[in-house]
């Protein structure tokens, strides 16, 4: 049995912002399923958005986050995190963060998808993500320790207060950790589909842990589906980066035509959304398609994760294609939270894309989601300076169940590749009908609330990922029409006289006869 005042379950740009604002007095542990540099933020190839730029102001860039989350986004949220990120930048680049610069010693300004101005900062060209954490390590101060390849399965509550997690230690054991701050940092599920740009560790973890604890969750329906992941062998490879298309690469046929042209003014730099749709009709007949870079000088030098990520799988950057396909990228929504991270169950909270905030909206904006986690864990860190260590936590007695039946979980194989056919960039009441036939199937219920103690890592993990795919399921055959990430093609336009803020919540509710109360619907406030 471990103790500490804040445990912090994951190791993120949300996490390690959150640990280096911490005050030092606070006694901080950071679990981490993995090894600390194998989540998604370590392989963010993207930038931050700030309107830094000349001319550029935080107001356009809120009006560019509310366009392209389809006017789903919370306004409030968005116009504080966008006034914010000048400073967030700023501050991180005085302390020593490196980001690329001009002759002048100016930050670079790059462009992306559906943004108005050139206001992503980079660093290393592709590689903003790895200069980014390492700079946080760098930084931790001795208040924080970190252990690795430790995977959170439940999180214990005393009522309503969540005052710790329990674990499975590398050696297979269970170890409970008490905290009067229990932080989840998980990051995403993209790894719920068979094509995706997200690490391994992205399964929906904290998702999972929340909706199991009984906290609320929003918006699940709304996956973002990148449009260009580099595809080999009928695997995808990785992301190519939209700030290939934003210094001009354009999308073709191997013939050459332009699939862009005539689908959305903006052409290849259109909302990720509507290139990934424009894409997957192509793929669905069978038509490759490729990013033409043949444009862009020194791509090499410009973009060298990029090269090195095609040269890995046999792709020649030199001859100017690069084969893609759309796969899952990021999820918009998750645990709901205010703008300092906190969740409906007391002590408990949620940064980073495990989170559903409301600034993205149903449909995240190019490089916003760093400059969130950013925004949020320096939130968090703030409101628990002041809040301190939590002093008098109940004496909580964890039994090990004496549970000894084990569930009969699907081929995650199969789950991912459903997902893709049939919750995926396209979506039906028939596909996802099917879908959620096959899940109910499975005849998991109970395992929403038993007992895991006894089950092994790569058990409940798969548990996780099957009960996240059922919110991103339910969510998106209640949601009857389209709107950003969520496309219906039996809904195929935005629906607001009945959909306009609405928002699917998840919250459990306890099994009764057999058959578990899944959903509510309720109105955004
Ligand atoms: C990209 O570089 O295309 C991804 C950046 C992002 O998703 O914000």
């Amino acid at each position: 049995m471990k103790h500490a005042d804040v445990i912090i379950i994951g190791s993120g740009i949300a996490a390690l912002q959150l640990a280096n604002k911490l005050t030092k007095s606070l006694n901080v542990m950071i679990l981490t399923k993995k090894d600390i540099t194998m989540g998604n933020s370590y392989m963010a190839q993207g930038g931050v958005a700030a309107a830094i730029a000349q001319g550029d102001d935080p107001y356009l860039h809120y009006l560019d986050t509310l366009e392209a989350g389809a006017h789903h986004n919370h306004a409030e949220a968005v116009l504080e995190m966008t006034k914010g990120a000048p400073e967030i930048i700023k501050g991180l680049w005085q302390a020593g963060c490196s980001f690329d610069e001009d002759e002048q010693g100016k930050l670079l300004l790059g462009m992306e998808g559906a943004h108005s101005m050139n206001r992503i900062v980079h660093s290393g060209g592709d590689a903003t993500g790895k200069h980014m954490v390492d700079f946080l390590l760098a930084n931790l101060e001795e208040n924080i320790s970190i252990e690795q390849s430790v995977f959170v399965y439940e999180l214990i509550l005393d009522g309503n207060r969540c005052v710790g997690v329990k674990a499975k230690l590398p050696d297979g054991t269970n170890e409970v950790f008490y905290a009067g701050h229990v932080v989840l940092a998980t990051g995403g599920c993209g790894q719920v589909y068979s094509f995706t740009s997200n690490a391994e560790s992205a399964t929906g973890d904290g998702m999972a842990l929340a909706y199991r604890a009984g906290a609320e969750l929003a918006d699940m329906e709304f996956v973002q589906f990148h449009p260009t992941l580099l595809f080999v062998d009928g695997k995808t490879r990785g992301l190519v980066s939209e700030a290939v298309r934003g210094e001009g690469a354009i999308l073709v046929t191997a013939g050459g035509k332009r699939i862009m042209e005539g689908i959305h003014p903006l052409k290849d730099l259109a909302p990720r959304h509507i290139v990934s749709q424009t894409i997957y009709d192509y793929s669905k007949k069978g038509t490759q398609i490729f990013l033409d870079v043949s444009a862009i000088a020194n791509f090499s030098a410009r973009f060298p994760t990029i090269t090195q990520l095609c040269t890995e799988h046999g792709v020649d950057v030199e001859k100017g294609l690069i084969p893609v396909v759309p796969g899952s990228h990021f999820i918009m929504g998750g645990v709901k939270t205010d703008l300092n991270g906190i969740t409906s169950i007391q002590g408990l909270y949620a940064i980073g894309e495990v989170a559903y905030t409301g600034i993205h909206g149903a449909n995240r904006l190019a490089s916003n989601s760093l400059l969130e986690g950013m925004f949020i864990g320096g939130n968090l860190a703030d409101w628990l300076n002041t809040y301190g260590a939590a002093n008098s936590l109940p004496e909580i007695q964890v039994i090990q169940s004496q549970y000894f039946s084990r569930p009969d979980l699907p081929d995650i194989n199969e789950l991912k590749k459903r997902m893709m056919d049939l919750t995926g960039i396209v979506r039906t009441k028939e596909s996802l009908s099917a879908q959620k036939k096959w899940l109910d199937q499975l005849g998991l219920n109970e395992w929403f609330e038993a007992s895991l103690d006894h089950l092994t890592a790569i058990e409940i993990n798969k548990l996780f990922m099957y009960i996240t795919a059922c919110m991103i399921t339910e969510s998106a055959l209640e949601r009857t029409e389209s709107r950003g990430g969520h496309y219906r093609d039996d809904f195929p336009h935005e629906d607001n006289y009945n959909w306009m803020k609405r928002q699917i919540i998840h919250q459990r509710k306890t099994v009764k006869d057999g058959k578990h109360e899944f959903n509510q619907t309720a109105i955004a406030t």
